[in-house]
This record gives C-alpha cells, structure tokens and sequence, in this order.
C-alpha cells in the first residue's frame, strides 16, 4: 500500500505500459482515472477494477479535453497528487524526410504538447497544495535513438528535457516532476516501432537488450509506483531507464 490516500491520473492508461501502471498503482492503494482516447477500453478496465478507478475519455492533444480530464479527476478524488503522462503514439520506420507532415502533427502533438497541456491544467492545482508527483512516460529512444524513427525519437529527447526543466521549476512548489525510459516492450505499440512483427526484427531488437528480454507493463508499473510514491521523495528530474542495460 504505497500508493494509499493518493490519487492519480493515468493518460494512455487502457493499454500496454499505461494498464501496467494503472493496475500497480491500484494494488498500491491509489485511486486512478484511467484517461484514454479509447474510452470503451478505459471504460471496461475501470469496470474490471472496481470502486477505485474511474474512466474517463480524453484526447491528450486537444486542451479542451485535457481541461475535462483534469476536472473529472479533481471531482471524482477531490485532489489530484500523481499525474503519469503515458499516452504515446509513434510514425512508422521511415527515412526522417520521408514521414508525412499529418504523421509529424500527430507525434507532436500527441507526445510534446500534450505534456504542456496537462501541465497548464494540473500544475496550478498542485501549487495550491503544495504537493504533488508529475510522471513523464519517455523513451530509451530519447537517449540512444534508432535510425527511421527520427521524429518519435527527437519527441522522447524533448520530453527528457521537459521533465529536468519542470523539476527545477517546480521542486520549490513541493512538486517533484520525472520520467521513465522504457526500452521496447511487449504492447501492442511495438509492431508500429519494428514496422513488421518477424522473428528477424524481434532477434534484432532484443540483440539490443542485455537482459534478453522485452520490457514489460509490469516492470513500468513497479517503476512509476517507486517514483511516484513517498520513497522517492528526494528524487526528482530524473528520467530513468528501464531497459535491461539498453543504454550502457
Ligand atoms: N512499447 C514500447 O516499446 C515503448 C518503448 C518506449 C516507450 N514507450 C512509450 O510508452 C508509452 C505507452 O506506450 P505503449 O507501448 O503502452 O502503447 P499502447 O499503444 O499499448 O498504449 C497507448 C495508449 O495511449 C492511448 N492514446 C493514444 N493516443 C492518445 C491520445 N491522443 N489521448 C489519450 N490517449 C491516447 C491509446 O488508446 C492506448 O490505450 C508511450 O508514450 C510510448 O511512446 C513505449
């Protein structure tokens, strides 16, 4: 029970690492609103879990419905002291002048100004308590990129950096602000990273992992709890890889 008398918004949270982390933070103790563009998937997570989780359908990229989100949560809990943002979405592999300018937009706005968005609604409420945890979803490929994936990659590295500026900015308000850097893991997100789901590209992603293995939702689910509990209290600005040794 880590997580106990906290609340917590989850973007992206009906799938993949999100549900990993949704679920933790559920056995931890928190409450959790499960915000996803699918609002049928958040919607019959949420029903699976019981009285501590709430959907809520939200477009992180859109400011109107990121505002709704906010309030759902801050209705729902009465406060909202974690917010994880997940959701993500990535171009195919493709030469970097080769990606459509719509495939662009939609990694911008998706992976970047979504972080912004969330930002604007939730940061002056966790001033006014002078408290509060900000989770930054971002990527092993923000540090050591692979080629064809240009613009997600560069997407990830500007989340990195957003996370380390939002940290200094906001550790005096009692607001600690860090990322994880997961490695390619097993959701369903990772055939649009390989562009085809064979044996060969599997052998060659994992030829990158010293561990030997894809990463999981669960191993993302334990990692925010950590960051986003009390025992990381000292911790912030920090963007964590959880990559079995990818990095090194
Ligand atoms: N899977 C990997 O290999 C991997 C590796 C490193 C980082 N990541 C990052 O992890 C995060 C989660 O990815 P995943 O692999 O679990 O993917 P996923 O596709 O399984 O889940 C992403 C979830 O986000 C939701 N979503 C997409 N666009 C949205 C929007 N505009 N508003 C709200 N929700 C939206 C989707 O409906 C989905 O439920 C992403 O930020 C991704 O970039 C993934």
């Amino acid at each position: 029970m880590r997580l106990a008398g906290k609340s917590a918004i989850v973007t992206g949270g009906a799938s993949g690492f999100g549900k990993g982390i949704v679920e933790k933070f559920l056995d931890e103790g928190a409450r959790v609103l499960i915000a996803d563009i699918n609002g049928t998937a958040a919607e019959e997570l949420a029903a699976a879990k019981g009285e501590a989780a709430v959907a809520q359908q939200v477009d992180v990229a859109e400011a109107s419905s990121v505002e709704a989100m906010a309030e759902a949560a801050i209705q729902a809990f009465g406060q909202v002291d974690l917010l994880v943002n997940n959701a993500g979405v990535t171009h195919l592999p493709s030469p970097l002048d080769e990606v459509s300018e719509e495939d662009f937009d939609r990694v911008f706005n998706v992976n970047m100004k979504s972080v912004y968005l969330t930002a604007r609604a939730l940061v002056p409420h966790m001033k006014t308590r002078q408290s509060g945890v900000i989770l930054n979803v971002a990527s092993t490929a923000g540090v050591s990129p692979r080629p064809n994936l240009n613009w997600y990659n560069a997407s990830k590295g500007w989340m990195i950096t957003a996370t380390k500026t939002m940290a200094v900015e906001l550790a005096p308000k009692g607001i600690r602000v860090n990322a994880i850097n997961p490695v390619a893991g097993e959701t369903p997100l990772l055939k649009s990273f390989m562009g085809e789901d064979t044996p060969e590209i599997r052998a060659k992603f994992l030829s990158t992992i010293p561990i030997g293995r894809f990463s999981t939702p669960e191993d993302m689910g334990n990692a925010a709890c950590f960051l986003c509990s009390d025992e990381a209290s000292m911790i912030t600005g920090v963007a964590m890889e959880v990559d079995g040794g990818r990095c090194i």
